[in-house]
């Protein structure tokens, strides 16, 4: 294992920069499965009718949804499922076929696993089931109720690390908690939606989950909880016995011919298990600039498309170009992206560039007060464009947000968790991002390939504000990759 001492010294030990390269090029011969087979295993295949919500994208996302709690059945669960984390796409790769889902992916290599520890759902036998996107069913892993340290009804999101490290090598543990951020918000958005109560947990014992999904975590870890709240009467009495449960019964095909481990992933694993120590959320230090207040927009012409269709039609989008675009627009995107983690734990700032009545240059967004402060003025997008890796498709980009966060006191702070916790928080943001263009019929891409201090050079980030994650954003020409619908 490699003698990592900090979180933060991962994010420093995994930064690109030019002098650094990527490592080897792509084994193809080694390429990893994007989801698991289990071979003969039992499963519960999930109804194909589904009842879908036709409720508004833009009320889901800005938090104006009423609705009564439903019981917690496998009809709700399969929808939930199939648009937090379904196909809704697909391309031919001559004999091969690639899907694309609800949540875009680093790479489009699919890390995030979804397993559901089942107990007192309607229809549903208690166990631990693995979420099989591939034949939208869920395969049983163990029979019975969960041990009493084991939370349910629950969902535990797991990285696959080879899946990623397979192209982004150390890298890709950022790019793991990203890709689970976006599917994390997908989860929350859609459960008030299905008439569901459910709550995010970050924090949890690793160990317990892990061996009760039979991890090895070098390979696979838990990195995530969703509690589900089933309104069901669970008894209380000691439904678990150990010497009942059996051990997870299928075993599931090999992720690649040969999947390898990755010392520094295993290590930040194991360093980022450690609890919260919860000493409180620090003060983002940000110099204030220039403010500027931000109308407040109507939602009314907004009242389409439905969060369903959001999400089926989402797709990353790089076509950008670039128009005058008005001042409200600009608000009205902000406004779509604020999650309660702004601010208390991620920076969100933004280039903007022609927006009409807003000069050009790097902002920080407050979204307490739905107002910005400039930073740094300047056509600052090629810059950044650069920085990205000279991914060019960027600087065509009207809005690029930069999520940022002061990470060294952040781990002060809270601990070692830290670093799950920012980069869970600017994933969750990032899929706000990608549905908000949706709703504003523009295209969005997430950018996790950065070299980290250029970025920070070309926005004169304040000292020790590390970068998490780019997004950008705006019109594009046209519309492409219209996203078949998948057969559920
Ligand atoms: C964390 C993350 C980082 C990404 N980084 C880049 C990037 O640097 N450049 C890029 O062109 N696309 C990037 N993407 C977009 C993915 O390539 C895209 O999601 C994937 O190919 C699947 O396609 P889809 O989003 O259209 O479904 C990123 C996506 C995520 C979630």
């Amino acid at each position: 294992m490699s003698n990592l001492n900090s979180a933060t010294a991962y994010h420093h030990q995994t930064e690109y920069s030019r002098d650094s390269g990527f490592g080897p090029g792509l084994d193809w011969s080694n390429q990893p499965r994007t989801a698991k087979v289990f071979p003969n295993a039992e499963t519960v295949p999930l109804p194909h009718e589904l009842t879908l919500p036709r409720i508004e994208a833009a009320r889901v996302l800005l938090g104006r949804l009423h609705r009564n709690p439903e019981p917690l059945n496998l009809h709700v669960l399969a929808g939930l499922l199939y648009m937090a984390h379904g196909f809704t796409s697909q391309i031919d790769y001559g004999t091969e076929v690639l899907y694309y889902r609800s949540a875009p992916s680093a790479g489009a290599l699919y890390p995030t696993e979804i397993y559901l520890v089942a107990h007192g759902v309607d229809e549903l036998e208690d166990g631990l089931y693995y979420y099989s996107p591939d034949d939208f069913a869920l395969v049983t892993l163990r029979k019975g109720a969960p041990p009493p340290d084991v939370p349910g009804p629950a969902l535990i999101l797991s990285s696959v690390f080879f899946r990623s490290a397979w192209k982004y090598r150390d890298r890709s543990f950022r790019y793991c908690l990203l890709d689970m951020g976006h599917v994390i918000e997908n989860l929350t958005l859609i459960s008030p939606a299905m008439g569901l109560e459910t709550s995010f947990e970050p924090d949890f014992d690793d160990d317990v989950l892990n061996d009760y999904l039979g991890f090895d975590p070098a390979r696979e870890r838990a990195l995530s909880l969703i509690r589900l709240d089933s309104r069901a009467e669970i008894s209380s009495a000691p439904l678990y016995d150990a010497t009942a449960v059996p051990s997870i019964v299928p075993q599931a095909e090999p992720v690649a011919p040969r999947e390898e481990t990755f010392d520094l992933i295993t290590s930040v694993g194991h360093l980022t298990s450690a609890p919260l120590t919860r000493n409180g959320l620090i003060t983002l230090k940000w110099s204030a600039g220039t403010r500027i207040d931000l109308p407040s927009m109507p939602w009314d012409d907004f009242m389409e498309p439905t969060l369903v269709e959001v999400l089926q039609k989402r797709r990353s989008r790089r076509n950008f170009k670039p128009r005058d675009l008005p001042r409200e627009d600009f608000s009205r995107v902000l406004d779509l992206l604020t999650t309660s983690d702004v601010g208390s734990l991620i920076n969100l700032g933004v280039t903007a560039n022609s927006i009409l009545d807003i000069a050009d240059g790097f902002y920080h967004y407050r979204p307490d007060s739905h107002d910005l402060d400039l930073h740094k003025g300047g056509f600052l997008t090629p810059a950044v464009s650069t920085a990205a890796l000279n991914q060019d498709w960027i600087s065509r980009a009207n809005l690029v947000l930069i999520l940022t966060a002061p990470l060294k006191e952040l781990e002060e702070s809270l601990g070692r968790r830290a670093l799950r916790l920012v980069y869970l928080a600017a994933g969750r943001l990032g899929q706000r991002a990608y549905l908000a263009a949706e709703i504003m019929d523009w295209g969005c891409c997430g950018i996790g390939a950065f070299f980290d201090t250029e970025v920070q050079q070309a926005l004169t980030l304040p000292p020790g504000e590390e970068v998490l994650y780019l997004i950008s954003l705006g019109p594009i020409k046209k519309r492409t990759h219209g996203g078949r619908p998948h057969r559920a």
